[in-house]
């Protein structure tokens, strides 16, 4: 395979689909990128059929051999391609410059759906309403491994791995997509090593949950599974006898830990890759609808973005849902009593109110 060409082929189709989405698809600099797009892939099928791209989880496929460059135009192409709910897009031999052009178009979203036929072929996601439960778990538990995976490489001084972040969100958005009853892909803590991830990626679910009852979509539903995977992410900053300390906090410990929010957003404020929504809801998901909770700011008209507000809400259903050292965990009602009595001071009414109905709606409550 030529790595090389491939390589080449992706950054010039996505520098084409950003130009195509700052300055409209009429611009210049669309057409002269899809022609040196043209002109690699020209190259590439010279001696072949067809050359197929198939994303499969943080991956790149070129035919059936893993694409080892993971350059920044890698991961702006499988993230253009996902938010175009594709997965596989193949060229045949006689593709025409217009025809490359349209592709690119397509895929900065400008101008509607990719179009396929002629010499460019694209296969969307599969989609379905309903999967055997096996599957769905699959998808869960892949999420959560790729989410484990990645925190576990982090460190204060790493680059975040965004892209495994959103493959995982992918998963959940797909596996929400499959099973109605959204308890169904919380999961259960059962060590308190595990916490973390399993608190992150249910919260994740829920945020996600949330706004897809509030009908967002596309590029705005995957940032609220990121900012909800990210939420915690300060976490890692401060010490761990803190975090993982079973009893109460001592009053020093308990400074230290409300600094995660602080620590979480700068840490995502210089992620190259991070949407910026995330380092504003790790900052903001202790903060409470009434101008409570913390970090407290001086601004006296702060208002909490409407994506921290839901992760806080996710935030708060799951810390109650799960069994901690000091309790029990709580049935749905019980929670959702809280919710509704704190709606109005912790939280926005109206996600309240939504989140309510659309548990409902679920069979859950
Ligand atoms: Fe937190
Ligand atoms: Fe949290």
């Amino acid at each position: 395979m030529a790595e090389k060409l491939v390589s080449d082929l992706l950054a010039y189709l996505v520098a084409a689909a950003s130009n195509a989405g700052l300055y409209g698809p009429e611009h210049p600099a669309v057409k002269a990128y899809s022609l040196r797009a043209h002109a690699v892939l020209a190259e590439l099928l010279k001696d072949s059929q067809e050359l197929s791209l198939t994303a499969v989880g943080p991956s790149l496929l070129v035919g059936d051999t893993p694409l080892r460059e993971h350059g920044a135009h890698v991961v702006s192409f499988l993230k253009k391609l996902r938010q175009r709910g594709l997965e596989r897009v193949v060229f045949r031999q006689g593709v025409q410059p217009q025809e490359v052009e349209a592709f690119a178009v397509g895929l900065s979203g400008t101008k509607g759906a990719v179009p396929t036929g002629g010499h460019i072929a694209v296969g969307a996601l599969q989609v379905r309403t309903r999967a055997p439960e096996g599957q769905v778990q699959g998808l869960l538990k892949q999420g959560q491994a790729m989410v484990a995976q990645v925190y576990h490489g982090l460190s204060r001084l790493k680059r975040l791995d965004a892209a495994g972040l959103e493959d995982a969100v992918l998963g959940f958005i797909s596996a929400l997509q499959r099973e109605a009853n959204v308890l169904r892909l919380l999961s259960p803590v059962k060590s308190h090593s595990e916490y973390t991830y399993v608190h992150i990626t249910n919260v994740a679910v829920l945020s996600l949950f949330q706004a897809q009852a509030l009908g967002l979509q596309g590029e705005a539903l995957h940032e609220v599974g990121l900012a909800g995977l990210l939420h915690d992410v300060g976490k890692l900053f401060i010490p761990r006898e803190v975090i993982e300390k079973e009893g109460k906090l001592q009053e020093a410990e308990w400074a230290a830990m409300q600094l995660h929010p602080l620590y979480g957003a700068l840490f995502l404020s210089q992620q190259p890759d991070v949407p910026r929504v995330a380092a504003i809801v790790a900052f903001e998901h202790h903060m409470r609808y009434d101008g409570q909770g913390y970090p407290r700011t001086k601004l006296r008209s702060h208002r909490q973005h409407l994506v921290s507000q839901m992760v806080a809400l996710a935030d708060f259903f799951d810390a109650l849902r799960s069994v901690r050292s000091y309790r029990g965990a709580l049935d749905v009602p019980t929670i959702a009593g809280f919710i509704q009595e704190g709606a109005g001071s912790m939280f926005n009414p109206l996600l309240v109110k939504s989140f309510l109905q659309a548990l409902k709606k679920a069979g859950v409550l």
